[in-house]
């Protein structure tokens, strides 16, 4: 009896050790992924087994709870267009929520990687409950529950208590410390277009604790929505992504919160959501540059919209999209330095390396990298911010200051084509000469353009 007791007692001692003081085994090798549907095939994580993180983090998607309807342009109830009628989303279940997290926790894959590795993570929309929702979902106590008991969070832990899933981890002995912070974007968040808050009053407060609180040499923010691409910017009218950058004011709060830490250099994002992967930076917001490092996803994945013999369109559109923040060079395997397939993020840190050396990737199903930058910690240093105009801040224009032609140089393309093809239907049916189709082309630089330059780099592949 005794013996039992002490055993209990040594268990709970472990458990509360486990669960207040963070983990001192020095971190090197961060994996992190968003986006897996539960019902498809993931043989992604063998990828991610062989990178053998120590901590793998999800940012969010990490089922798809809600149930999506079919693509309804016509009939009764009519999903997309103008005059629609019905959600494209609605709600599941909780039994349904916790049916799929049970699939997603026991793909095989997957539970190999959480008897080696310790896996960490925040929701995005699908997995909180509802494509795009914010703070009005009612089953967000519920979901919360769910991705807790998904991430085997323990039974005590303050987080089950709390409004929201956000959280944070230090690993790592001192001087040598990694912190993770993981936000919640979605359980205070306010109605999309409403320039409200995205973190909400709690969650703002105890963010500022943890950037103010004791440094730490490197500093990841997880957040399931891109903090730096504000695409939305360059590819509405036609369509719009979900990012801080709809939050104007609480993307300026966020960088101005960095900028105040001083004590805290060393910070940098993760992100997922958008099923593609880039890295974006941003040279204007804190005393160095701002990276996020964007992953998505692990099964979802733009290019899968379209037929394998079609998808060097979307490599071509995502090249001609413009963008102001995104990191390009030789590393990257498409031109536009995005990847619309199946990836997820590696982080290594050298920390033998003087200064310490950052090696950040997007990899591949293989596990290779198709985009990746290598940072030197002390690039990431206010205090040594040597400002060399046009190198240090390339990246510093939002995509809303770029010229309009250049802004919305999708658009425009997309309506011509759509234009271009209506005006050649209509000579092709009055006359059915194809002499006439040839002169359309030749009449509308903006069609004539499309066939010529850039074509994506490794199109053939
Ligand atoms: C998930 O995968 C299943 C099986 O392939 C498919 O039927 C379903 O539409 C997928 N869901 C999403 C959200 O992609
Ligand atoms: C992002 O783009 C949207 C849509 O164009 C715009 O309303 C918003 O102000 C932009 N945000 C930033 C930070 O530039
Ligand atoms: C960052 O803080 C410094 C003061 O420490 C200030 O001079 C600078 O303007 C701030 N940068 C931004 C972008 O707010
Ligand atoms: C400042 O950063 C540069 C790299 O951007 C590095 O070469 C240099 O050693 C750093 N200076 C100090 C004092 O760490
Ligand atoms: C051209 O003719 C086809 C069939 O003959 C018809 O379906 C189409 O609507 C016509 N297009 C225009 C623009 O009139």
């Amino acid at each position: 009896m005794e013996r039992l007791v002490a055993a209990v007692l040594a268990a709970g001692v472990l458990q509360v050790l486990l669960a207040t003081t963070d983990d001192h085994y020095l971190l090197s090798r961060i994996a992190f992924g968003s986006c897996a549907n539960q019902s498809a095939p993931q043989p992604i994580w063998d990828a991610i087994n062989k990178f053998d993180p120590q901590v793998f983090i999800w940012l969010g998607d990490n089922i798809y709870g809600d149930i999506r309807r079919p693509f309804n342009f016509l009939g009764k109830e009519r999903t997309i267009g103008p005059w629609k009628n019905a959600p494209r989303f609605i709600p599941s279940s909780s039994s349904e929520m916790l049916s799929r997290y049970n699939s997603a926790k026991n793909v095989p894959g997957y539970l190999r990687l959480r008897a080696k590795a310790k896996v960490v993570g925040t929701w995005d929309d699908h997995d909180y409950g509802l494509n795009d929702a914010g703070k009005e979902l009612s089953a967000k106590t519920t979901n919360q529950r769910l991705l807790l008991d998904f991430l085997d969070e323990p039974q005590d832990s303050p987080r089950r208590k709390q409004a929201g899933v956000y959280t944070s981890y230090t690993f790592g002995p001192p001087g040598k410390q990694v912190k993770i912070i993981l936000l919640d974007t979605r359980y205070h968040r306010d109605p999309l277009s409403s320039d409200g808050s995205v973190l909400g009053d709690s969650q703002w407060s105890w963010l500022g604790k943890e950037l103010r609180g004791p440094p730490s040499a490197i500093t990841i923010i997880g957040s399931s929505i891109q903090v730096i691409s504000n695409l939305s910017g360059t590819t509405g009218p036609l369509f719009y992504m979900e990012s801080w950058g709809h939050f104007p004011k609480e993307r300026d709060r966020l960088f101005k919160l960095i900028n105040d830490s001083k004590k805290r250099d060393g910070v940098f994002f993760i992100s997922g959501d958008v099923h593609f992967g880039e890295i974006t930076r941003y040279d204007c917001a804190a005393g160095y540059p701002l990276y996020d490092i964007t992953s998505s996803g692990l099964t979802q994945a733009v290019e899968k919209v379209l037929p394998s013999p079609l998808r060097f369109i979307v490599r071509f559109l995502a090249w001609f999209t413009p963008s102001t923040m995104r990191v390009k060079n030789q590393n990257c395997r498409y031109r536009s330095c995005t990847y619309g397939e199946p990836n997820f993020g590696a982080i290594q840190i050298d920390w033998d390396a003087s200064p310490v050396n950052l090696k950040i990737q997007v990899r591949d199903i293989n596990g290779l990298p198709v985009t990746g930058v290598d940072i030197s910690l002390s690039e990431l240093q206010a205090w040594n911010r040597t400002i060399k105009a046009g190198q240090d801040q390339r990246h510093c224009t939002l995509e809303v200051e770029l010229p309009w032609i250049v802004r919305y140089r999708l658009a425009i393309l997309v309506y011509s084509v759509l234009a271009c093809k209506q005006f050649l239907m209509l000579l092709d049916n009055r006359t059915g000469e194809y002499v006439l189709v040839a002169s359309c082309f030749g009449r509308t630089n903006l069609c004539s353009d499309i066939s010529l330059p850039g074509v994506p780099q490794k199109m053939q592949d």
